[in-house]
């Protein structure tokens, strides 16, 4: 009987169902919009000058500072996992002013860049980190005023020289992240102006003033004390970062990064919507770490977690992302998981 009641009628008009399209695991993987790639995950790496065994990161559990035997092993690993590329971070025995350590050619930076080139060659895609707060002995991204604020033109000139230090050890992509006005700019003009019109530049375009970076300073020895709030941007703003980017774009950036990724999924989408070229997202230590920790005390499912943040970075319109959980993740979907 078809007059049963209002409700009945409608249930029985109910020919649109969208729960057609999640009846089984083959059908929800046919009609998935985003598939996550080994080729775009990228793993960040610590190396730490004048150590004999790798030292574990107690913040990031699973990450440590390698050795430089043990980075060319990760890096090795990266490569066969099926990786886009590495990402290195330098932490010298000896820190400075100036960061004196960042430019020397034979500083653990440039070293780390050599002995993952011989490791790699061009299989993996080598990044270098293109900042000196590894190398200061104040903790910040660039060189101190008298008065101890952080000086953005002569930070600028120190940028450029490791840019062409980095450059000549052999990296692939540098990635300018100190966030100071025209890195990209002079970045570039070092670069052309030493021959390395072929190295990219990974440009940290919108990049936070964030606390989930804060077990990356464990991973690299920071002193920093205090904070980066006058270069990193508010984390109020998110038309501000549609400005950075303009501006990379134009002092010729080849791909744009927001960083980090997860509490920022709204100005990944903001840019990458404004934009044609590469977009990376960056999961910072701090993504990492509370992940982890809830995930150890049992309080969240890690994998399933873990594969969830990324493609939620992927859906928010990251063509890449850098993530400390790179080769897992990518071993995990060359399973087919
Ligand atoms: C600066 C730099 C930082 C990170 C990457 N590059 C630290 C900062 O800006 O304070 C953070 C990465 C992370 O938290 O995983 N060289």
């Amino acid at each position: 009987d078809r007059q049963q009641g209002a409700g009945t009628v409608g249930l029985e008009h109910l020919g649109v169902r969208p729960r057609r399209l999640r009846t089984s695991p083959a059908m929800r993987r046919m009609v998935a919009e985003y598939r996550l790639h080994p080729a775009e995950l990228i793993l960040p790496a610590f190396v730490r000058e004048g150590i004999g065994e790798p030292v574990p990161v107690s913040s990031m559990p699973g990450v440590v500072q390698h050795t430089r035997d043990s980075l060319r092993k990760a890096a090795a690993e990266a490569a066969e996992a099926g990786l886009g590329g590495i990402m290195l971070f330098g932490v010298p025995l000896e820190k400075d002013a100036c960061g004196t350590a960042g430019t020397d050619p034979e500083g653990i930076l440039q070293v780390a860049i050599r002995d993952v080139r011989a490791e790699v060659g061009d299989d993996l895609v080598v990044m270098s980190d293109l900042c000196l707060d590894e190398f200061t002995d104040h903790g910040h991204c660039g060189v101190l005023d008298a008065a101890g604020r952080v000086e953005n033109d002569a930070t600028l000139e120190r940028y450029a020289e490791m840019a062409r230090v980095q450059a000549e050890a052999g990296v692939h992509v540098v990635g300018p992240s100190g966030m100071m006005d025209g890195q990209v700019k002079v970045v570039r003009e070092a670069l052309d102006g030493a021959g390395y019109q072929d190295v990219s530049i990974l440009a940290y375009t919108a990049k936070y003033a964030s606390a989930f970076f804060g077990p990356f300073r464990e991973a690299v020895d920071s002193s920093l004390k205090g904070d980066r709030k006058t270069y990193q941007q508010d984390p109020a703003n998110a038309r501000e970062s549609l400005r950075e980017l303009a501006l990379d774009l134009a002092e010729g950036a080849d791909i744009v990064m927001v960083k980090p990724a997860l509490p920022y999924l709204d100005v990944l989408r903001r840019v990458a919507d404004a934009v044609d070229v590469p977009v990376a997202a960056y999961q910072v230590s701090g993504e990492y770490a509370m992940v982890e920790a809830a995930a150890a005390n049992g309080w969240i499912e890690r994998d399933r977690t873990i594969m969830e943040t990324l493609t939620g970075a992927k859906r928010a319109g990251a063509n890449m992302i850098l993530t400390y959980w790179a080769v897992e993740a990518a071993q995990r979907l060359a399973r087919g998981e």
